[in-house]
């Protein structure tokens, strides 16, 4: 018999769940927490941005999705949006740790101030700590759970973007690592998605661009563009249980682009 899934593709996949989404106020994680109550689950928008997370909120519908003021370097924080969590809804399933913040691009690091790089390890890389770990106090019991990091390109290559924006998303992925392989045995998987560019406020703003200009100029996957909402489909499937023995995993969604030197240029384009 075939062990292909006979779900219909409009099956809710999260039903049931809840999940805490960092950063959901804007950007890849509105993107994220609007697909995931499209599905089903309980959100909540864990940001900074009271007053974008409470209209997300509102426009998703009050009964699905609540807002929690949340500055994830400030542990009594993060620690009070899971409380929040598990009072409202009995539970904690699914952790989405994409707040983020970027320095500015300096071409010398001797003119790198030691507060900007702290600054954006606190948020990138110690607030991601932070929102796991409360997590796991919540789905340690339950034992099961899906706690999932937002990695970059700069998760696995230099030279795109700042030396502390790509030293907290390298470390990203070994804190994945580790953490899966202590909260295997509770049943609870860690993964990361580690995206391409996509024209969100924090990346114009580091590249200094606008909307309408064209982001595809190093990509190497030709006729498609990368989306938030193509990330949050990635969410989507490490949250389900679609992807019930997957953990410790990087799933790169960047056409391929961090597994290439183009410098070589075996397959160089004429274009
Ligand atoms: N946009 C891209 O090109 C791109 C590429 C690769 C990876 N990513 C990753 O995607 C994730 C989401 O980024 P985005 O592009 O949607 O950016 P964004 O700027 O649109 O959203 C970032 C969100 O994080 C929130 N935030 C910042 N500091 C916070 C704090 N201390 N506590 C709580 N929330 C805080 C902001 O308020 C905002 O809502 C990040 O982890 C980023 O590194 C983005």
């Amino acid at each position: 018999m075939s062990s292909v899934s006979t779900v219909p593709a409009t099956t809710p996949r999260l039903e049931g769940k809840v999940a805490i989404i960092t950063g959901g106020a804007r950007g890849i994680g509105e993107s994220i927490a609007r697909l995931f109550t499209k599905h089903g689950a309980k959100v909540i928008i864990a940001d900074i941005l009271d007053d974008l997370g409470n209209s997300v909120c509102e426009d998703l519908g009050l009964e699905l999705a609540s807002f929690v003021h949340c500055d994830v370097t400030i542990e009594s924080d993060i620690e009070n949006a899971v409380n929040i969590a598990v009072a409202k809804h009995g539970k904690l399933d699914i952790i989405v740790n994409n707040a983020v913040v970027i320095d500015k691009a300096k071409p010398s690091i001797l003119d790198n101030d030691m507060s900007d790089f702290e600054k954006v390890i606190s948020v990138n890389l110690t607030g991601v700590f932070l929102g796991t770990k409360h997590a796991a106090r919540a789905m340690i019991p339950a034992r099961k759970g899906s706690i999932i990091m937002v990695g970059s390109v700069s998760s696995s290559i230099g030279g795109v973007a700042s030396h502390a924006y790509t030293a907290s998303k390298h470390a990203v992925i070994g804190l994945t690592k580790n953490i899966a392989a202590e909260l295997g045995q509770f049943g609870i998987r860690v993964n990361c998605v580690s995206p391409y560019f996509i024209p969100t406020k924090v990346a114009l703003d580091f590249f200094n661009m606008n909307e309408d200009e064209p982001s595809g100029v190093y990509s190497n996957l030709k006729g498609v563009t990368l989306c938030s909402e193509d990330v949050a489909e990635a969410a989507l499937y490490l949250a389900s249980e679609e992807s019930k023995y997957v953990s410790g995993h990087n799933l790169a969604l960047d056409g391929g682009v961090t597994v290439i030197n183009p410098a070589f240029g075996l397959f160089a384009r004429a274009n």
